[in-house]
């Protein structure tokens, strides 16, 4: 383990305590939309970083020739292997040193993961580097200049300011450290790191418990579905998407 290493989810049950016991089938189908929406239709060796246990497989073991999962939490892949067999390829290993060669990947996958990361700057020359040149990376961001934070900054409820790019770590979320982003803050990174941003999503705009119970799910995916390109421009949601692309010929 490096000491960058910030959170092991080994012996921790994501999938229940986060996904299954926790109303959040919104968040999960907005991600898939959202996921469905930016990753090519059809993928020659496709890697999902930090995937867990494969939540957002069946988004991408169909359109994929060759596809992997990498974790750091043997626990998560071990569910992975059991519910995907020989389709998904799984790999432990820390992201500072991805355990794959230089321009191994046709395209990639990171969501719900840079939270975790206070070395973003590291974490995104290893994406680069194993991504071929052509190839794309699509990738989610924990952002800090959500509205609820906006509106808890502007009514003094908190000094992180939203607007400020400074990486906000949120130590009241997790002590060991709990990362988001500035969106103009990653997208000079991931400039700096080479790549072309393609296309942005909006995803996650109506996280609420409010919301929920007024619309119920279905519904509130359905607007979801609208809104995630048209809200892009404005990087207000929780989650905003990059497809990004590594300059070169295939
Ligand atoms: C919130 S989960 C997201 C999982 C999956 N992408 C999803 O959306 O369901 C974050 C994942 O990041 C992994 N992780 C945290 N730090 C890591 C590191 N340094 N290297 C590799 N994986 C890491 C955890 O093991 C965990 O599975």
């Amino acid at each position: 383990m490096t000491e960058k290493v910030i959170s092991d989810y080994n012996g921790y049950d994501y999938k229940k305590i986060f996904w299954e016991d926790a109303d959040r089938a919104y968040e999960d189908q907005a991600d898939r939309l959202a996921v469905r929406k930016l990753l090519p239709k059809h993928m020659k060796n496709f890697v999902d970083i930090a995937g867990g246990y494969g939540r957002l497989a069946d988004e991408y073991v169909k359109r994929s020739d060759k596809a992997t999962l990498f974790d750091y939490s043997k626990t998560e892949l071990a569910q992975a292997k059991e519910k995907w067999g020989d389709k998904l390829q799984t790999k432990a290993g820390d992201i500072y040193n991805l355990p794959f060669k230089d321009g191994e990947f046709s395209t990639l996958l990171m969501v719900r993961a840079t939270h975790h990361f206070k070395d973003m700057k590291k974490v995104l020359a290893e994406l680069y580097r194993v991504l071929e040149p052509g190839g794309i990376a699509v990738i989610e961001v924990a952002n800090k200049k959500t509205l609820p934070r906006i509106a808890r900054y502007l009514t003094g409820r908190t000094k992180i300011s939203p607007f400020d790019r400074k990486v906000a770590n949120l130590k009241e979320i997790d002590p060991d450290g709990f990362y988001n982003y500035h969106p103009k803050y990653m997208e000079d990174l991931f400039m700096k790191a080479g790549f072309k941003i393609e296309k942005v999503l909006s995803v996650s705009n109506f996280r609420s418990a409010r919301l929920k119970k007024l619309f119920g799910t279905k519904k509130l995916v359905k607007m979801e579905d609208k809104v995630q390109k048209i809200l892009a421009p404005i990087r207000f949601a929780p989650s905003i998407y990059y497809r990004l692309e590594k300059p070169g010929d295939k």
